[in-house]
């Protein structure tokens, strides 16, 4: 018998005398039996679902089913009242939508906690990977003077004032008096100062908050993100493509390993939502197979151009026809198609290559063909995309070419540039979208319910 102390908040008390306690630091509740005979009514009244509670007790074995272990409670403090009349986490289940509104409040249930118990993990394991490898950690600016995707969907940032900002001869807000004397944005990837750091230290990464205006209003698109950048020289797309997937399977391991109990409850909890769901709905894998399916297979490796012309030839569904019909070499990929391959064709995880120069950003390496560059997308099932990458244009004058074509001014990436005019060597790098990560490994399938307090349009009430 082990004399223990807990803190933690109430989930239930039943019959005035069991009480589970969840302190976060796992996915199981503490059973805690009240000696209700020896408790005042005053304190059993404040026993209530949210109550922040100290407890005192003896660690015995159980005799009811459900747990190994219980407290026999010796004494009990409150130390925070929870009117259970108002307080929104009842002891139910509650609907996802329901929970998103209350994101201040809704890592208390056991699917948030498992969920962001997770991330965290995840997170560590992403370090340890690169650590372990010798790359070493760049802090990139989260406040940028430029655009490094080039798709125009940047957050401005100025302290200039809303009302009545100085304008120039044109009429149009003058930035050269505005705080860095310059227009300035969150930055929607680190990528081009990563570069920068590879072309000195050889191995890096970045690993922080990625921001786009991009009003897209889906289960896979956050407003801020958080992107894993690993950026190295001398690699070319094909270790490129293998550093990106020893890596993804190195961080799922990590978490199958270290969160066993919160994958499990994960997983329990998608077989039970899979149940409701008509028998051609349900998913032929549980969670937990799906990850090891990752584990265990390579990743298809697909050129744009073979891609294309599967698509061009197969029948996706009962109406044989996407939505969006790919009928010439050259068409974005729709996430339709994405999934159709991951989930239909291949049945697996695909990287594709080598897609086309002009549906791409502008430092990919341009391929000897003249129109492909040397990207790499890796879609991922029921996520879609999950990592852009590619091996970088490390030649001075086909980057300057592509940047004029582009109509992008060379005097704003003059540092960019001045990495190919000094020592300039092939070098390749990528994204993970950490969210679109943590979705697979979580199984959630809404991205707003795998980061804490997500941005999306028309709300950041928290
Ligand atoms: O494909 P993207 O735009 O690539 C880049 O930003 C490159 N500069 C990365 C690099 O090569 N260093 O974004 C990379 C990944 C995507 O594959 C996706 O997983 C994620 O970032 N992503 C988003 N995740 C959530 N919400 C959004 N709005 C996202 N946009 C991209
Ligand atoms: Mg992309």
């Amino acid at each position: 018998m082990d004399e223990v102390s807990v803190k933690g908040w109430v989930r239930t008390f039943r019959s005035k005398r069991f009480l589970a306690l969840n302190d976060g630091s796992v996915i199981h509740n503490i059973q805690c039996v009240i000696d209700f005979e020896n408790t005042p009514e005053e304190t059993l009244k404040r026993i209530t679902t949210g109550a922040a509670v100290a407890i005192q007790g003896n660690l015995v074995e159980s005799q009811g089913s459900g747990q190994k272990y219980e407290i026999q409670v010796t004494n009990i403090e409150i130390l925070g009242d929870s009117d259970a009349e108002d307080y929104p986490m009842q002891p139910k289940k509650h609907s996802l939508e329901f929970l998103r509104e209350n994101a201040h409040l809704r890592v208390r249930t056991n699917v948030f906690g498992a969920i962001m118990r997770v991330r965290s993990v995840l997170s560590f394991a992403v370090h340890h990977y690169f650590q372990d490898r010798g790359f070493v950690y760049v802090n990139t600016p989260v406040i940028t003077g430029s655009d490094a995707e080039g798709a125009g969907e940047m957050f401005r940032v100025t302290a200039l004032p809303a009302q009545n900002p100085p304008v120039n001869e044109e009429g149009k807000v003058d930035y050269t008096q505005d705080f860095f004397g310059k227009e300035t944005n969150l930055t929607v990837s680190g990528q081009l100062e990563a570069e920068t750091y590879a072309m000195a230290l050889g191995q890096v990464y970045t690993f922080g908050p990625t921001f786009r205006a991009e009003n897209s209003n889906t289960s896979r698109h956050l407003a801020e993100f958080w992107m894993i950048e690993p950026e190295v020289a001398f690699n070319d797309l094909d270790a490129n493509m293998d550093l990106a997937e020893d890596f993804i399977k190195y961080v799922i391991r990590y978490a199958m390993e270290k969160c066993p109990e919160d994958l499990t409850f994960l997983n329990q909890r998608l077989q039970e939502e899979d149940k409701k769901k008509p028998a051609a709905e349900r998913s032929e894998m549980t969670l937990l197979e799906k990850l090891r399916f990752v584990l265990e297979n390579n990743f298809k490796r697909v050129s744009y151009t073979e891609a294309i012309d599967i698509l061009k030839n197969s029948k996706p569904n009962k109406k044989k026809k996407f939505k969006y019909i790919i009928d010439e070499w050259g068409a974005d990929l729709q996430s339709e198609h994405e999934r159709y391959l991951v989930e239909k064709h291949f049945n697996s995880p695909v990287i594709l290559f080598d897609y086309p120069a002009d549906i791409k950003a502008f430092y990919m390496r341009l391929n000897d063909d003249g129109k492909t560059v040397r990207a790499m997308d890796i879609l991922f099932p029921g996520i879609g995309e999950i990592v852009g990458g590619s091996q970088r244009e490390e030649r001075l004058e086909v980057l300057q070419d592509k940047i004029n074509e582009l109509g992008i001014d060379e005097k704003e990436l003059w540092w960019y540039l001045d990495t190919r005019r000094f020592g300039t060597a092939v070098h390749s790098g990528f994204g993970l979208g950490f969210e679109r990560l943590v979705l697979f490994v979580t199984g959630m399938t809404n991205i707003r319910d795998v980061i804490p307090f997500p941005r999306t349009p028309q709300n950041a009430d928290f």
